[in-house]
């Protein structure tokens, strides 16, 4: 069965309501379009802006927000000592004003090359999920991954005490945050705390209000005033909710509905089989937010995991990928999972295209992804739309 709030099937009513809309409207031309926005898009429209520059405190890290966490979380960030090459910090592939690397992929220790393109850290505190295929699901024990990762920092608990043993400030301050020295800390808990100091630091790195929100603030105004379609907004908003289905997954004020889709995106290599390949892994994964290493003891996370459990499906989660987030994503371009598409503009034409030829991805392309046909005007006004979510830094 279906649910009813499926973002699938809200496309699919979609497209027949606007099948029956254009059937019924033949000859009439475009006189038989609903006005721009129905009381449907209205709502829609009004769950995009304004996204909270001060997200809740994650219950699974117990030092999140506390100001020690975060200094310290700062100088780890940037610390090639963290890595066994002694030469790749997390600051190596997040980094410049995108907080990520201008390159398909990313470089590691000894030169090896990450699989996949790295997602932008600003913001990531309101994501629900981590790394393209979700198989995390909280950022601090995300930072577990790239540091032990043998293309990215190729690290272990032994390197990473050996660092924080090192040096004088790190082991002293570690000691007042866990009330345990670095040397004598069990490998999995120390992981886990470098991993929840790191996090606390990666909280605060913040682009929230944008010229998007503003627009979007002014367009709601002008819809009550009569005037919508006058409203420089207009055309950008219009395909982004109707045309372009965008927000049937571009929604909410991260423009994200935090799920997973198979958007039919080329890719060949071994992380094809996107989230359906991860999950179970995730599921017995001895750091999920579920597990020992978490803070939060209400089960709340456990009962989550245990719903991706029962609810997953193969046909929707195979070669499917995270919704990203759409703010800032003019600073961080490459685009998708592959970094494949250099440039918004190639980002539109992919969607404008119905996506890429069946047979060059895993899995089955969810139904929403079909040709658009999309005018110029409504490419550009898309473009225009995506480029205005440039937040400012906090
Ligand atoms: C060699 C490059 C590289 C290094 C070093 C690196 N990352 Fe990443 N990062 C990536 C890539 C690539 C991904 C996406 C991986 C995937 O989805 O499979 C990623 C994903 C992430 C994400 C998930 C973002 C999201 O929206 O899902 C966060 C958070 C992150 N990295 C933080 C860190 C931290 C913290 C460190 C240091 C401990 C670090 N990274 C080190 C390349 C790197
Ligand atoms: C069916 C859900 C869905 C729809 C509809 C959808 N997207 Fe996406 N979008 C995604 C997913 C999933 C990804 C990541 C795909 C991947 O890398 O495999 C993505 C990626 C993107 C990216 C790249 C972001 C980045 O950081 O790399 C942009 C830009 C984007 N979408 C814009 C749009 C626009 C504009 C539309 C409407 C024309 C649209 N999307 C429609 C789900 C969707």
């Amino acid at each position: 069965m279906v649910k009813k709030d499926d973002p699938v099937m809200i496309s699919r009513s979609w497209r027949t309501a606007l099948l029956a809309l254009s059937l019924g409207g033949m000859g009439l031309a475009c006189e038989s379009e609903e006005p721009f926005p129905t009381l449907d898009e209205l709502d829609q429209l009004r769950s995009l802006h304004s996204l909270s520059s001060h997200p809740r405190l994650d219950s699974t890290n117990r030092v999140d927000g506390l100001e020690a966490a975060r200094t310290l979380g700062n100088e780890l960030f940037r610390d090639p000592g963290l890595s066994r090459c002694g030469s790749v910090s997390c600051e190596s592939c997040h980094t410049g004003e995108g907080r990520t690397v201008e390159t398909p992929t990313a470089e590691g220790c000894g030169g090896q090359r990450t699989e996949r393109n790295p997602p932008t850290v600003l913001n990531v505190r309101h994501n629900r999920w981590f790394m393209w295929d979700g198989r995390a699901d909280s950022l601090w024990s995300q930072a577990i991954l790239p540091l032990t990762n043998p293309v990215e920092m190729d690290s272990d608990a032994e390197v990473v005490r050996a660092r924080l043993q090192a040096q004088d400030s790190y082991r002293s301050r570690y000691l007042a945050l866990f009330g345990a020295d670095p040397g004598a800390e069990p490998g999995p808990e120390l992981m886990a705390n470098v991993g929840k100091v790191l996090a606390a630091y990666e909280r605060d790195l913040m682009r929230v209000e944008a010229p998007f929100d503003v627009d979007v603030r002014r367009f709601l105004a002008a819809v009550d005033a009569g005037t919508a379609e006058s409203d420089p907004a207009y055309l950008g908003l219009k395909t982004f909710v109707r045309k372009g289905q965008c927000i049937v997954c571009h929604k909410g004020p991260s423009l994200t509905d935090e799920l997973f889709h198979n958007v039919g995106l080329q890719d060949k290599g071994p992380g094809a089989g996107g989230q359906w390949a991860v999950l179970q892994s995730l599921l017995d994964w001895e750091f999920n937010a579920a597990g020992r290493y978490s803070d939060d003891r209400s089960g709340a996370d456990a009962r989550r995991l245990n719903t991706l459990r029962t609810q997953a499906k193969q046909e929707e989660l195979e070669g499917a990928f995270r919704t990203p987030s759409l703010r800032n994503v003019a600073l961080t371009a490459p685009y998708m999972h592959t970094g494949a598409q250099a440039t918004l503009e190639e980002v539109v034409d992919f969607y404008n295209e119905g996506g890429d030829a069946d047979g060059t991805f895993t899995g089955k392309r969810t139904v929403s992804i079909v040709a658009l046909e999309l005018t110029d005007a409504e490419k550009r006004a898309l473009v225009e739309l995506l480029k205005s979510l440039t937040g400012t830094p906090r």
